[in-house]
């Protein structure tokens, strides 16, 4: 059987409600399938929605909802630990250098968040275990950047393996001068083919039909612009369109009249979750809110 898993990101400024969205999307998928929910939010607020009792874990939530939550820092310890083991495999000479080291500075290098959720990401797309995986994401910026790395990364590393291989040609030429026996097995030149597959994979998983993108906003201007600036990063580099427009904690004023009337010119599918009186904190609140909303609606942009 082929696995045809439905990847889905769900992406707004801070606050808007992208976590609330995460789940209720999740629960409403497990009438189609295995759901996963899978929280990649540093502040790791679906511990506290879902009652999970510790990260990195995949916990069961209900039938067919399963949910786990990222944790930053155990992640970015996981990372440097590969890193240190890969220095001392394929350069066992660098080894002289205190290793323990680079594990501390590892963790304050730039662009380690954005390792950490590609390497999440690739191992999302990787499992076989659920027909839907809906990704609550960090703040927009690093999220977005995150997206766009693998491209990225594959020019980076089309480069490196360039030049190994430049250099193993060397080598072999001054061996068969040589007289010399040559190994043409070269351990650096196998991880960078396996980055750059998963570099490759990961872009055009991002990009193929079996990935969506759950935008997210409030009634209030800056939520708003920050959806027309992710709907044209989109656009510009994945030459996609977001499959829904969430307008959450919708409410009737006067005030987002404007916010609303320039919500509904946008030309997309759209839900619309009233704000609630009490803010939902639990997963029976998730339930009770879900009550408000059409799921055969939301199901069919995902069937
Ligand atoms: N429809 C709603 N009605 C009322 N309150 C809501 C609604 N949706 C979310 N909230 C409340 O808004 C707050 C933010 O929601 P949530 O944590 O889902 O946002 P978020 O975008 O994930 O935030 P962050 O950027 O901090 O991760 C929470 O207190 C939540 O209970
Ligand atoms: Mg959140």
């Amino acid at each position: 059987m082929v696995i045809t898993k439905h990847v889905i990101l769900v992406i707004g400024k801070g606050g808007v409600g992208k976590t609330t969205v995460s789940i209720l999307l999740s629960l409403t998928l497990t009438d189609l399938g295995n759901s996963l929910l899978y929280s990649l939010d540093p502040a790791k607020h679906l511990i506290k929605y879902l009652g999970i009792s510790d990260v990195m874990r995949h916990h069961k939530i209900a039938d067919k909802l399963y949910a786990c939550q990222l944790d930053l820092d155990v992640a970015i310890k996981k990372i440097s630990d590969h890193y240190v083991e890969l220095i001392r495999e394929l350069s066992p000479s660098l080894s002289v250098l205190n290793l323990d080291n680079i594990v501390n500075t590892i963790k304050y290098s730039p662009g380690i968040e954005e390792e950490v959720f590609i390497r999440e990401l690739h191992k999302l797309y990787s499992t076989e275990d659920y027909d839907y995986v809906v990704v609550d994401t960090p703040p927009t910026g690093i999220t977005l950047r995150t997206l766009i790395l693998p491209k990225l990364y594959t020019v980076w590393i089309e480069k490196l393996i360039e030049i190994r291989e430049r250099i193993i040609s060397l080598r072999y030429s001054i061996a068969r001068t040589l007289g010399k026996e040559f190994k043409f097995k070269d351990s650096v030149l196998e991880k960078l083919y396996e980055q750059r597959n998963i570099y490759t994979t990961l872009w055009e998983s991002i990009k193929g039909s079996n990935t969506s993108f759950v935008l997210v906003s409030n009634p209030e201007t800056m939520p708003l612009l920050e959806v027309h600036e992710v709907i044209k990063f989109l656009n510009t580099e994945f030459s996609k369109e977001p499959k829904l427009l969430v307008m959450n904690k919708y409410t009737n004023t006067p005030e987002s009249e404007e916010v609303m009337r320039s919500f509904n010119q946008l030309p997309y599918s759209k839900v619309f979750i009233r704000k609630a009186d009490r803010p939902p904190s639990t997963l029976s609140d998730m339930v009770e809110l879900l009550k408000n909303l059409d799921k055969d609606e939301l199901l069919k942009h995902f069937k």
